[in-house]
């Protein structure tokens, strides 16, 4: 028996819009979501463009344009964006032009020239709209779609339309599955800051969460050391082992395409240069892209000795964890012009190494504040006010998993734990008193 002829790979223009919800985390899920769907072979920057024929007052979208190579057909791609627009929140027979949380039109499908109900391809009305080719000028600047006789450059070129200019309003990135692109993660966080955008980082110790938070768009995915209370049970973070930390980075990193996993060098495992290279290496074996350490000036032979192997560091100050038992207790850092002067040293001397980022933990938010503005990296605050040049969270404060504490600055916009009891208790009723493990 012959085997059955593979399918033809089509390369499709993908045009992704939305104005509604945490824009850019909504155009990273759907990215996420395309490449179920292939190989997200090139992706423009987003844009932000002004609503057009839109009701008054409609919020501004931010689009672009991704590059998709599917074995799809044009019908089966157009079905599955469908899905992807309702799983992302678009409700059915959602009017044209209404503001959404993400809409996703097919431009074209390789050479195919469809005109059906429904699906019109190459789309009609791609040269009329800025906010279309444009991004696809970036990506695909020489395409000569079918039907046209002037490559892309040449339409945007001749673009005659009333928009006004689109703002770039930051990178975004093919999705892939291929490992090891670390320096272009790098690369794309380190374009956060100067954008003047806020930087987005969660943790993660399991698959799941790791996969939810890069579909999400987070934009640093920590494997923090805080697992050992919220993940392993610990009363603190001391007590976490290198091998512990080894075997949730690899978990955290099989669910993680997008953005740079960080693992934390746990306590007693960084106390030289020598061994703070040799935990790093051992972290990135298991698939960190970097590592974080606590610790200024103090530790900073460890961390240019990392940085010297070739391995991104993240640096933290403030509120040391790891400092719990010798400080007796979680306490405020920078209360004091001596106390914030040193927190400003340590700073500046974790900047001048060449952290990618620096997380400022329990700061006073004055301290914080003015760290943010004297340092080049961008500052990732935990309970140290909204000055910082973004934010971490434990993702089981923000999402009520970890009932028993939750420190008073994190809010949780979630009850997972209510949810799991709430499950566990319509079990065990079915179950005692049917038998069965459903209702019904
Ligand atoms: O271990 C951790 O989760 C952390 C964050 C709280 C910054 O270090």
């Amino acid at each position: 028996m012959s085997a059955p002829p593979a399918p033809e790979i089509l390369e499709y223009g993908i045009a992704l819009g939305c104005n509604l919800g945490d824009r850019l985390s909504l155009l990273h899920a759907a990215l996420g979501a395309l490449a179920g769907l292939g190989e997200v072979a090139a992706v423009s920057g987003a844009y932000q463009t002004e609503p057009v024929d839109c009701a008054p007052g409609s919020p501004a979208f931010l689009n672009a344009v991704a590059v998709v190579r599917s074995g799809l057909a044009p019908r089966e791609m157009l079905s599955a964006l469908q899905g992807i627009e309702r799983r992302m929140g678009r409700p059915d027979g959602h009017g044209r032009n209404t503001p959404r949380t993400m809409d996703l039109d097919i431009l074209f499908a390789g050479d195919r020239v469809v005109a059906e109900e429904g699906l019109v391809l190459p789309h009609p009305r791609l040269h009329l709209r800025r906010f279309v080719i444009e991004p696809l000028a970036e990506i695909r600047q020489d395409l000569l779609l079918p039907g046209f006789v002037v490559p892309v450059k040449t339409l945007l070129e001749r673009l005659d339309s009333t928009e006004p200019p689109l703002l770039r309003f930051a990178e975004l990135k093919p999705v892939s599955d291929k490992p090891g692109d670390a320096e272009e993660k790098w690369a794309v966080f380190s374009a956060i800051k100067p954008s003047g955008r806020q930087v987005v980082c969660l943790t993660a110790g399991d698959y799941p969460t790791a996969r939810l938070l890069d579909e999400g768009g987070v934009d640093l995915v920590l494997v923090g050391d805080s697992l050992g209370m919220v993940v392993l049970g610990y009363g603190d973070t001391v007590d976490v082992t290198l091998a512990e930390m080894i075997h949730h980075i690899k978990a955290v990193k099989r669910g993680v395409k997008r953005a740079p996993v960080l693992g934390d060098l746990s306590y007693h495992t960084y106390s030289t240069p020598e061994q703070a290279v040799a935990t790093a290496r051992e972290l990135v074996r298991a698939g960190a892209d970097g590592v974080k350490l606590e610790g200024g000036v103090a530790m900073l032979p460890q961390v240019k000795a990392i940085l010297a192997a070739g391995i991104p560091v993240v640096g933290h100050i403030g509120m040391l964890p790891q400092s719990v038992r010798e400080e007796g207790g979680y306490k405020k850092k920078g209360k004091t012009p001596a106390d914030a002067a040193r927190l400003m040293e340590d700073a500046l001397a974790l900047d001048g190494a060449g952290v990618k980022a620096m997380v400022l933990e329990g700061v006073m938010p004055a301290v914080a504040a003015e760290i943010s503005k004297a340092v080049k990296s961008p500052t990732i605050g935990i309970g140290a006010g909204w000055e910082c040049d973004g934010q971490v969270l434990v993702t089981a404060d923000l999402v009520g998993a970890f009932p028993w504490f939750r420190p008073p600055f994190a809010k949780a916009r979630g009850d997972v734990a209510g949810v799991i009891r709430e499950a566990v208790a319509g079990f065990s009723k079915s179950v005692r008193e049917t038998g069965a493990p459903n209702d019904g």
